[in-house]
């Protein structure tokens, strides 16, 4: 397959070794425009510790007209600003796949002709210096349509994904799982970025009241969008994660050390404007976005 990938950051460098390893995919990578001086090489470590190298194949025009997959890996904000420069070059045959945390980045995109896939991840990988990414820990992958009609070729894009990244779902109800990994991401990512902590330390019990505040603030605005939560399970898989990822840096924190701009505003941010949309407070998580930006400005 003709793949493009968007985002030379630790999720689109994962896929990017992954894909490139199979002589079958064509592969390339469009890096940001703040990238100034090209390189020609990028790195991988995997999760057994080998490191390898690939030539950097920078997507050109051509390659956005005949590609199968373009695959954008990039924090929410940059989204709508990646796209619209390559907007008229993206094949009308493509498939258009989207990877990143948080909600509402792509509702107000100019509307896509191409099917639009939303892929959650949970395999972790991280930067280690510029081009270089390192496999950090084994997850799962869920795929699912969220725009246009299933493509002909969607079996073969299942089969590529989920043998270069296994393992892979195709989720006929994607909006749900969105909606697990965003009530995740609001709790993990501000408090651990917050309090400068590792994803583990939410599992004391100091945490405990807030926790159980964002997350009521939470079920409230999901169930006016149709989406119902139980807590305890609810917090449950919450707290299974944190336990999963006890040792890990969340991004939000990994964003603020590194003085980069938050997901805040389409992680807690999108439950803030959703509960305005609907006639709720939800004070915990305004709080929330609130601190974080108070230490991002
Ligand atoms: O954004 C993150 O860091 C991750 O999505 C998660 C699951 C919170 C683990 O660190």
């Amino acid at each position: 397959m003709n793949i493009v990938i968007v985002g030379q950051g630790a999720i689109g460098l994962l896929w990017y070794h992954r894909l490139i390893n199979n002589s079958s995919n064509r592969v390339s990578l469009l890096c940001s425009a703040r990238i100034i001086s090209q390189p020609t090489e990028t790195f991988f470590t995997s999760i057994e510790n080998q490191t390898t190298r690939q030539p950097l194949i920078s997507a050109n025009n051509a390659a956005l007209a005949t590609a199968d997959i373009i695959l954008f890996c990039l924090k929410s904000y940059h989204i709508s600003s990646a796209l619209a420069p390559i907007f008229k070059q993206v094949s009308a045959k493509a498939v258009i796949v989207f990877c990143h945390n948080g909600m509402g980045a792509i509702e107000n995109l100019a509307k896509l002709s191409q099917p639009c896939y939303a892929l959650l991840t949970t395999h972790g990988s991280k930067i280690i210096s510029p081009l270089h990414a390192q496999h950090t820990g084994l997850g799962h992958n869920d795929l699912g349509l969220i725009s246009g009609k299933p493509p002909l070729i969607q079996e073969q894009i299942i089969k590529t994904l989920a043998t270069a990244l296994p393992s892979l779902t195709l989720s006929n109800n994607i909006k749900a799982k969105q909606w697990l990994k965003l009530a995740i991401n609001c709790v993990i990512n501000p408090i651990t970025a917050l309090d400068d902590v590792n994803n583990g330390q939410l599992l004391n019990n100091n945490y405990a009241v807030l926790i159980d505040q964002v997350l009521k603030e939470i079920i409230a605005v999901a169930a006016c969008e149709g989406i119902r939560f139980g807590y305890n399970e609810l917090k449950l898989q919450v707290l299974a994660v944190a336990r999963k990822t006890a040792k890990n840096c969340s991004s939000m924190r990994s964003d603020i050390l590194q003085q980069r701009p938050t997901e805040i505003d389409y992680i807690n941010g999108y439950i803030v404007s959703l509960a305005k949309k609907n006639g709720l407070c939800v004070p915990t998580n305004a709080r929330l976005v609130q601190r974080v930006k108070n230490i991002t400005l």
